[in-house]
């Protein structure tokens, strides 16, 4: 069963959804959407773990405050260390816990997501995507990203992520968007933090993932000491809703042989 509930932190009230019981693994979703995005994997915990997806729109306008506000979450629920996975937005956060707070990492997952910052034309794009969102809404964003985010085989054969999707992004609020769109913008190169992950690692992408594709994938799990990589065949960039069952065994091999 999924429970969902709130904690406090500074940004205020932050919801997040939980399943199962055991060794915490918390979950950090992609943009525009929400923790949500984790239902598939939160139906299927595996047993011995404790399942926790955060929303991560707030008001915050730098990864380092979203960061802080995982923190003060994790606190708040008594948990001093965790698996943390991250997808693509998610993963940026989970490189700010990172540099906060290194020893609060028993494993980490990094799905469909990259430790470089933004090039200048990806900067051009967000600048634009704000200009976007202003106007037209999450809708007009939906619009724009349904396409790259997620892969041939999903938009060909799976009408109902596509709808699911869809519904995720349009249920966020202008405001969080326009703020996660400046977070990523100004977020700093992580390249060089990844040497020092010493905790055990699953990079996992989606096998047709147009954002972070799998050759960017392999490339930085090569930076990971302990890393083990994983391509998703039929899946996009949101290859966690994708390949539901495909990311989950993954998820659950990982996590009960290394964690
Ligand atoms: C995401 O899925 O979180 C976004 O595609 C990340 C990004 O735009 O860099």
């Amino acid at each position: 069963m999924i429970a969902e509930a709130r904690v406090t932190v500074s940004g205020g009230p932050l919801r997040y959804l939980e399943a199962g019981s055991g060794w915490p693994v918390v979950f950090l979703h992609a943009f525009p959407l929400s923790a949500d995005m984790w239902r598939p994997q939160l139906a299927s915990v595996p047993e011995g773990f404790r399942f926790i997806a955060l929303d991560l729109a707030g008001p915050h306008t730098s990864m380092d405050a979203i960061a802080r506000d995982v923190g003060c979450a994790l606190d708040e629920l008594r948990i001093d260390s965790a698996a943390i996975a991250g997808l693509s937005m998610g993963g940026y956060v989970a490189f700010a816990m990172f540099r906060l707070a290194p020893e609060r990492f028993d494993g980490l997952v990094l799905a469909d997501t990259r430790p470089q910052a933004d090039t200048a034309e990806g900067r051009a794009g967000r600048l634009a995507m704000m200009e976007l969102v202003r106007r037209g809404g999450a809708a007009a964003v939906a619009d724009q990203m349904l396409p790259k985010l997620l892969g041939d085989t999903t938009r060909r054969e799976r009408p109902d992520v596509v709808a699911e999707v869809r519904r995720l992004i349009e249920a966020s609020s202008t405001k969080s968007i326009a703020a996660a769109i400046q977070a990523m913008l100004d977020r700093p190169d992580s390249t060089r933090d990844l040497q020092r992950v010493t905790c055990p690692a699953l990079v996992l992408a989606g096998e047709e993932d147009a954002i972070t594709p799998p050759s960017d994938a392999e490339a930085m799990s090569r930076l990971i000491p302990r890393a083990l990589s994983v391509t998703l065949p039929r899946a996009g960039h949101l290859s966690n809703l994708e390949a539901p069952d495909e990311f989950s065994k993954a998820l659950a091999d990982f996590l009960t042989a290394r964690i």
